[in-house]
């Protein structure tokens, strides 16, 4: 079974086309990083506009890259949530239009279990069960992650994610969106010992995150220092210690707690090389190993949207044709793939070619 994946919930155009037999087969993206950094934030009208100019230019590109035709595709799957809702429209209506006219199923994928199972799509993709951390510019989460559509949140961040802790840090620095990877290597040069930052809810039981105090905590001790470029260095590198800091030990705390000793790691956050040592050290500490997706698919992409999208169409699971996004999904709802329920009456045209 081939497998069209589009994903557009926020800055990034992704498709891919995934096969039972063969694997990924392409994939391709487009990110609007550079038309919101003027604005130092994703503007959402601007991101639906682009979506709708970007998507079928790289569908074309995909299809040759891959070497294959429409009619060898015998299945959709776009991300219909969470994300924004105008980006959303966006790949449903094109998903399900092109399922319709191609007269094959298709199916709205949950963004955060594309993120949860990309790393399935390396060549030593880890067992089940695993703890996945995701940390990116629009999600902090720890999830237990039982085996593929059986999902548990474990903590999640109350406030501000942990790359957009980073972004609006590396802003009041004076520093271009997004800032994090420009905060991540100004804080190699700080002095670790100069200044000390809290580790947000660590201190007591539980596993959710707050970062939003940090940004304050590092804008007043900003305010209280001579602008210098040492100064800011410093202040980059106790604001990072304290987000990797905080990450490591509810990490440490969701392997104890679950007796689980394999980790995910996903999101842009995921990239921070200081963040990654530690989590290897403290997966060998606890007898487990780490697993990353590869660069490309830590962030937002079409591939991780066609495999799962693969997953649930395998099992018999489509949607009905109604073009729809659903904004706000919460990872715990989502169930083992599966068929729609006996006595479900497809409308004409939908689940066409499931057997294919
Ligand atoms: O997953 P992602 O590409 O996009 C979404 O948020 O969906 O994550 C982007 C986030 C941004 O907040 C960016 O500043 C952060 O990841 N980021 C980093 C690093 N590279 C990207 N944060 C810390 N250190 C990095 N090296
Ligand atoms: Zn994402």
């Amino acid at each position: 079974m081939l497998v069209l994946g589009i994903e557009t919930s926020c800055d990034e155009t992704g498709v891919a086309l995934y096969e039972g037999e063969r694997g990924l087969l392409a994939h391709a993206l487009h990110s609007q990083v550079a038309q919101h950094a003027e604005y130092g934030g994703v503007v959402p009208e601007l991101a639906c506009r682009d979506h709708v100019r970007k998507a079928i230019p790289l569908l074309r590109d995909l299809f040759r890259q891959a070497g294959v035709g429409k009619e060898a595709v015998s299945g959709v799957a776009y991300t219909s949530g969470p994300g924004l809702v105008g980006a959303l429209l966006v790949g449903a209506a094109l998903g399900r239009s092109l399922a319709w006219t191609w007269g094959v199923p298709a199916v709205g994928v949950h963004h955060m279990e594309g993120h949860l199972l990309a790393p399935m799509l390396e060549s030593e993709p880890p067992g089940f069960p695993f703890i996945a951390l995701l940390v990116s510019g629009g999600h902090t989460l720890l999830v237990r992650v039982e085996e593929v559509g059986v999902y548990y949140v474990l903590g999640e961040s109350l406030d501000d994610a942990a790359g957009e802790a980073y972004d609006k840090t590396a802003k009041l620095l004076g520093l271009a969106y997004p800032g994090g990877p420009a905060l991540a290597k100004l804080a190699e040069y700080g002095e670790p010992t100069r200044f000390t930052f809290p580790r947000p809810m660590t201190d007591r039981p539980g596993l959710d995150f707050s970062f939003s105090g940090l940004k304050t905590f590092a804008l007043n001790t900003w305010k209280a220092v001579e602008p210098t470029a040492q100064n800011k260095a410093d202040i980059a590198r106790a604001f990072e210690d304290a987000v990797i800091d905080t990450l490591i030990i509810k990490c440490r705390r969701a392997l104890r707690e679950t007796g689980i000793r394999n980790l995910v790691v996903a999101g842009g956050v995921g990239a921070n090389r200081r963040l990654r040592k530690y989590l290897r050290e403290l997966a060998e500490q606890e007898g487990g190993q780490v697993y990353y997706p590869r660069p490309d698919f830590c962030t937002d992409n079409g591939a991780m949207i066609a495999y799962v999208g693969y997953r649930r169409l395998i099992a018999g699971q489509y949607d009905s044709p109604v073009i729809q996004a659903t904004p706000r999904w919460l990872l715990d709802s989502l169930q083992v793939p599966a068929a729609p329920a006996a006595g479900y009456r497809p409308v004409p045209g939908e689940g066409q070619g499931i057997e294919r």
